[in-house]
């Protein structure tokens, strides 16, 4: 299956990973709207380019996407192609569950995507279909020690993900999921631990717009390396599991 260009809507479309796939898709003959809380960022990723349009957007406000969405089909005319990719990252102190902290983080991450899926699948209804996509990541195939508010998000994104994909199928609706590992980004630069097989946001994009429209699999996961090192710890006996995952704490603050 190949997926022709049309019209893409990227969240987080301006900086990172959703910036790189958005300029990737405008150079393969898409339309790509782009959205995120900064214009600046947005405009500079357009980059007066009349295939890349700024739609300025904070997930966490309902009626901005309601209003979005609405601006969006007015002017593009459909939505064949919707990334999700807005996320918080904060790193938090082993033991740390602030509510506010994580209240912010499951706000952008998951909520900010729930937001989004009522009146999107609506509008691919009455298009007659679309694919649906939205950038979980590997840290949610199981509890990550230092991520226990960005963790639970992408767990719970994955989960919903895989409803959807069962029950949008008889609507049309091609629903993705799309995992990465480490890829250099603004999210990725506060980290000051060890990131195994960190992939360049280039890199990462070609992966998610080739999974994207070579296929429509549901799972876009990469570097392989890094996929099958966390899928074989998410399958390992609990006594295992949590000696290995007990060796992730920092040892000055376990
Ligand atoms: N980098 C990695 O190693 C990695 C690995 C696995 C998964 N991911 C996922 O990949 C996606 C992109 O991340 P990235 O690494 O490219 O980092 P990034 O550059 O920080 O991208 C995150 C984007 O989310 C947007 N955003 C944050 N809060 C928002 C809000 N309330 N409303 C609208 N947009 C909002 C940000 O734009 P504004 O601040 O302008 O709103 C930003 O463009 C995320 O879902 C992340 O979880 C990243």
């Amino acid at each position: 299956m190949t997926l022709r260009p049309g019209v893409a809507w990227v969240i987080g479309g301006g900086s990172g990973i959703g910036a790189a796939v958005a300029i990737l898709l405008a150079q393969r003959g898409w339309t790509v709207a782009i959205s995120g809380r900064r214009e600046d960022k947005l405009n500079s990723v357009a980059n007066g380019q009349s295939s890349i349009r700024p739609y300025p957007l904070d997930v966490t406000d309902s009626v901005a996407i309601a209003e979005n969405m609405n601006q969006v089909v007015a002017e593009l005319g459909r939505i064949d192609l919707f990334i999700f990719g807005a996320a918080a990252w904060q790193p938090m102190k082993v033991g740390n569950y602030d509510f506010e902290q994580f209240h912010r983080v499951v706000d952008t991450n998951y909520l900010g995507f729930v937001r989004m899926l009522a009146p999107l699948v609506t509008q691919m209804e009455r298009q007659g279909g679309g694919h649906l996509a939205a950038i979980a990541s590997v840290a949610g195939y199981f509890g990550l020690p230092r991520s226990a508010a960005y963790s639970s998000t992408k767990a719970g994104m994955i989960n919903l993900l895989e409803t959807m994909r069962a029950e949008l199928a008889p609507k049309n609706i091609v629903v993705r999921m799309i995992a990465p590992g480490f890829v250099k980004s603004e999210l990725t630069e506060k980290n000051d631990f060890p990131m195994p097989f960190l992939l360049e946001t280039d890199d990462a994009a070609r992966r998610i717009v080739d999974g994207l429209t070579q296929s429509d699999r549901f799972e876009i996961a990469f570097p392989r390396r890094m996929v099958w090192l966390m899928k074989t710890i998410r399958w390992l006996p609990y006594g295992a599991f949590f000696r290995l995952t007990g060796r992730m704490l920092p040892r000055d603050n376990p």
